[in-house]
């Protein structure tokens, strides 16, 4: 097939040559076996590639009919354009062009549900779309990213060893495997991000307490990351903070951190992860926490405001002895909390959507390549080895024991905390979790009262598998009665 020109010699081709593109043509370049061709709307990008790094031996092509002529079948083209409506577009371009049996991947952080409409939509004119988070940032692009395919078995069988090719290794193994059907893989790619939204919000919890209570200055906390980066808390994450701490602005001298605007941005991933797994009733706190961290500060206005208006502030508490192993404890087993709910979402996500997701093997391929990556991981392999069907990550005994080693560090740091106007919403909605998971009885009895006395909701009680409702505008008397449906 060479109508525009081009043998069909390419096993591979990425569309949307931005710094993610370009570096995963790179990634797959450097690959033996793999023939990339590459094709951007603009052909700038497309001529910088090959002006930098044209001797990689890419296939580039000015037109989207002379890229797809360049790819041998089936054709497999990986999309790297901006989530949303970018994606669409080629999409339909390239749909136009492919035929049965091709396979257009989406690699970019799309939601997963455009995933699951996409490959509805793709699979009626007999293509393969397979939705793709690729985690790792642009180097992980370049070097070796954490890969989380969704879509069919077929598209697997040549994707497969494309994307073992260019993965993360991570103890021998690489760090991609075959999610489960259409939006399976946005759908475990979105929680990882969750995952680290909450991961970052608790490195920054500790880093303020550090900071206010601990009364250390940047520079001796990125120490402390270090010491803690050799331990249990080894990871990804923990490294950079330090490298962020240590770093010193050229201009004035002062630690860089301080000369950052406070107010986190985010691109919605964290929200997408709270907003599903609340529709799935999962309760992931320490997500949500965290994206709620972000957007309170940035809010300026409200911030300014508040400020004005609150004169007393809370005498910063004396942290005492052992300040900073609580802290680290209370990390962990903060850690512990956030790695439990979005584990918990995954396997909710699952039911829902008819996905056959293997735990374990998602904490593998998160061991490395991608931003949440840390030996940790392995102990959640662990734990799903060990008995899969557990109600809950914190029921193993590994994590079990990590959440209550940590308990008393856990409780003094969120009082100290509490007790200082220091915010560590990561920290203590993670024990108030914990805490709700361990008690005998909670107050959502009174809350099922509350419900039936304003609007007849029933509720069922502790000596019946009966449902119930008090007559509460008459005798209040209790009368047997059938679920509510309002
Ligand atoms: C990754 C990252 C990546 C990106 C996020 C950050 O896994 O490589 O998660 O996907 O950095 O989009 O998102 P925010 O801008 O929302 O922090």
């Amino acid at each position: 097939m060479a109508e525009h020109g081009k043998t069909a010699q390419a096993n591979i081709g990425v569309v949307g040559l931005a710094v993610m593109g370009s570096n995963l043509a790179r990634n797959l370049a450097s690959r033996e076996g793999n023939t990339v061709a590459v094709y951007n709307r603009s052909p700038e990008r497309t001529d910088t590639l090959m002006e930098e790094h044209g001797d990689a031996g890419f296939i580039a092509s000015k037109t989207i009919e002379e890229f797809v002529d360049s790819l041998s079948k089936p054709r497999t083209a990986i999309i790297m354009v901006q989530a949303g409506k970018g994606t669409d577009a080629v999409i339909s371009q390239l749909a136009d062009l492919f035929e049965e049996g091709d396979i257009i991947v989406d690699g970019g952080n799309a939601n997963f549900h455009d995933t699951i409409r996409r490959e509805h939509d793709l699979k009626e004119k007999k293509l393969n779309f397979v939705g793709t988070g690729i985690s790792g940032g642009e180097e992980g692009a370049l070097k070796g990213p954490s890969i989380m395919p969704g879509g069919s078995a077929e598209a697997w069988e040549t994707l497969g060893p494309i994307l073992k090719s260019i993965a993360a290794v991570a103890e021998g193994e690489p760090c991609v495997t075959h999610i489960g059907t259409d939006g399976a893989g946005h759908f475990v790619k979105m929680i990882h991000n969750g995952i680290e939204y909450a991961d970052m919000q608790l490195i920054a919890e500790s880093y303020d307490l550090l900071r206010r209570v601990g009364g250390h200055e940047p520079a001796a906390i990125a120490k402390v990351f270090e010491e803690w980066n050799k331990g249990e808390l080894e990871s990804y994450l923990i490294e950079i903070t330090a490298e962020v701490l240590k770093q010193v602005d050229e201009k004035t001298g002062k630690p860089l951190v301080d000369l950052i605007v406070d107010q986190a941005g985010s691109k919605g991933t964290g929200v997408w992860t709270v907003q599903n797994s609340v529709g799935l009733g999962v309760p992931v706190g320490g997500i949500a926490e965290a994206v709620f961290a972000r957007a309170v500060s940035s809010k300026p206005d409200q911030r300014a405001a508040v400020q004005k208006t609150l004169k007393n502030r809370p005498e910063i508490q004396d942290p005492g002895e052992n300040f900073e192993d609580d802290v680290q404890k209370a990390l962990y087993a903060s850690k512990m909390v956030a790695y439990a709910q979005g584990f918990d979402a995954i396997i909710a996500g699952a039911k829902e959507y008819g996905w056959s997701i293997d735990k374990g093997a998602v904490a593998k391929i998160w061991r490395g390549g991608c931003i949440i990556r840390a030996q940790f991981l392995n102990r959640i392999v662990d734990a799903y080895e060990n008995d899969s069907t557990i109600a809950t990550l914190l029921e193993d005994e590994y994590f079990a024991k990590a959440v209550a080693d940590g308990e008393d560090a856990w409780r003094r740091i969120v009082a100290k905390a509490a007790l200082s106007g220091i915010p560590v919403p990561g920290f203590s909605s993670a024990l108030a979790y914990y805490d709700s998971l361990a008690s005998e009885r909670l107050p959502a009895a009174l809350i099922q009262g509350q419900r039936d006395f304003f609007g007849a909701h029933t509720y069922k009680r502790t000596d019946s598998d009966k449902v119930f409702h008090t007559l509460w505008s008459g005798d209040r008397s209790e009368i047997e009665t059938e679920p509510s449906t309002h």
